[in-house]
């Protein structure tokens, strides 16, 4: 189960590194290239649609995996989207974004939690 461990520090090395380049691009104290927040997001959906595959593999409740996987794919659409919709309401579209991005970190920590007790158990 050595690529669950990678899989997992992959989603959490990403997800708090475009969280970092996020607030960077919403505060301007750093200029950040959107395309890496873009990439950093994008790896971090990546691997939790790697986990959800893993969790169904392992057996995992099949509404946990179809959640993950569709979190997963819904992540990088609505950040490339989020800037063209609301438009009245652009705090809005940002906060769902933030929403998307932190739960899809929740989410890898539940999955990744799951399978590893599930290997443990043998
Ligand atoms: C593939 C996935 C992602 C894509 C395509 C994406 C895309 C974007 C884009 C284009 C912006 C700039 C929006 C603007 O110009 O106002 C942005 C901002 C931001 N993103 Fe992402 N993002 C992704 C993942 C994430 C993740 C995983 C997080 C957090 C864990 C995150 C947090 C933020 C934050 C905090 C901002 C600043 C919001 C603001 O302007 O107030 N993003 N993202």
């Amino acid at each position: 189960m050595k690529s669950l461990g990678i899989a997992l520090i992959i989603a959490r090395i990403s997800g708090l590194l475009a969280l970092a380049a996020g607030t960077a691009l919403a505060t301007g104290l750093v200029a950040i290239p959107v395309p890496l927040h873009m990439s950093l997001g994008t790896l971090l959906a990546l691997s939790l649609l790697l986990l959800a595959g893993k969790a169904r593999k392992a057996g995992e409740p099949l509404l946990l995996v179809i959640v993950a996987a569709t979190w997963a794919i819904a992540l990088p659409v609505w950040g490339s989207v989020q800037t063209q919709v609301f438009l009245a309401l652009p705090w809005l579209s940002r906060v769902i974004h933030v929403i998307c991005g932190l739960g899809a970190v929740g989410l890898a920590e539940i999955l990744g939690m799951r399978l590893a007790k599930k290997a443990k158990a043998g």
